[in-house]
């Protein structure tokens, strides 16, 4: 394991000031997104929309590292030249996602176990060639009335670290992503008790599988009430409760945290992080920063609509999104950066 490379790349990734922007939504995914707005769903309007993504002028100055899918790492563009390559020219690191989804578990219903770790050391090996540098895997538990489960806990939480335990083989730092959903009806201390039931399974298991904690990613879901709850907390609950439930799991040994927004409006994610960074950055043994989608990405996606003539408009709402986050992963941001 080449040790010091990965907690270089792991230190660059949660680099002050920076965060990862995921554009990794596998095809049906990104369908799914277009099909909302009235974009054509096909490979050429995919491989506009990411290239737009990775053109955008100074992406680099606010995200450390950009989450590509398999369809995605394997494309150029103008002149040929590879997204990889681009992308790296920006000063920006390129990830992976590695997983291949989270299927139906047997035996339990209404819960998912990810799948994709046959054949993965060969994947891996293959994606390092082609410039990846780090890979991402999602692991989904949802709350309620009987779930989660301990077996679907378990297993997601060793599937994660044994997904870990190659990347690191591999020279690629693991980002591990166990989200619990914002789906239900279930209450912020419910998320709580959940979050922190999944994260302590998950350094075990990291731990049995013996990988080095210093040269890996956690991408967890903020600590929050389910959409459909009634008792909807302040931004500075949400962000005690993170907190909280983080100091309790996560161990210092971990360079940085990168939440997923998992559904939030792009505003509240930003304002949550930075509240979290504002009134508990100094004592806190990890950076703590943002791996967002949605939260970047649908401002831009909104505008664009599949036409080359919104294209620089949709830049300009990516780019302000990630300086928005940028400024939220140093406790900054203000609710009037949103009107400029
Ligand atoms: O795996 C999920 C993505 O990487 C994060 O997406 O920010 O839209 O939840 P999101």
């Amino acid at each position: 394991m080449r040790e010091q490379e990965l907690i270089a790349t792991a230190r660059m990734m949660v680099a002050e000031g920076k965060g990862l922007l995921a554009m990794d939504e596998s095809t049906p995914t990104c369908n799914k997104r277009f099909e909302k707005v009235g974009i054509p769903q096909n490979e050429q309007t995919r491989h506009s929309y990411r290239e737009l993504i990775v053109t955008t002028p100074g992406l680099g100055e606010f995200i450390s590292g950009v989450i590509l899918y398999d369809e995605t790492i394997r494309q150029s563009g103008a002149y040929g030249i590879p997204f990889v390559k681009t992308i790296i020219g920006a000063g920006i690191i390129p990830g992976i996602k590695v997983d291949i989804g989270a299927k139906d578990m047997a035996g339990h219903p209404g819960e998912k176990i990810t799948e994709g770790l046959d054949g993965l050391r060969d994947r891996l090996t293959e994606y390092s060639q082609m410039g990846a540098r780090f890979a991402k895997w999602r692991a989904v538990v949802a709350i309620g009335d009987d779930i989660p489960s301990w077996g679907c806990i378990k297993a997601n939480a060793q599937a994660l670290a044994r997904y870990a335990a190659l990347c690191q083989e591999a020279g690629l730092v693991p980002v591990v992503e166990p989200e619990v959903l914002m789906d239900g009806e279930h209450t912020l201390k419910r998320c709580c008790e959940v979050t922190k039931e999944v994260l302590r399974t998950v350094f075990n298991e990291l731990y049995t599988q013996r990988v080095m904690l210093e040269g890996i990613i956690l991408k967890p879901n903020m600590a929050l009430p389910g959409l459909a709850c009634p008792m909807q907390e302040t931004v500075d609950e949400v962000a005690d409760a993170t907190v909280r439930c983080l100091m309790r799991t996560v161990p210092a040994a971990v360079p940085g945290i990168t939440f997923l927004s998992g559904g939030q409006s792009a505003e509240l994610a930003s304002a949550r992080l930075n509240a979290m960074n504002a009134r508990f950055k100094s004592r806190l043994p990890w950076a703590l920063s943002f791996s967002f989608a949605r939260a970047i990405q649908q401002p831009a996606l909104e505008i664009w609509r599949g036409k080359e003539a919104n294209v620089s408009e949709a830049q300009q709402a990516l780019i302000h999104r990630a300086m928005c986050n940028s400024a939220a992963r140093r406790g900054q941001y203000k609710a009037e950066m949103e009107c400029t």
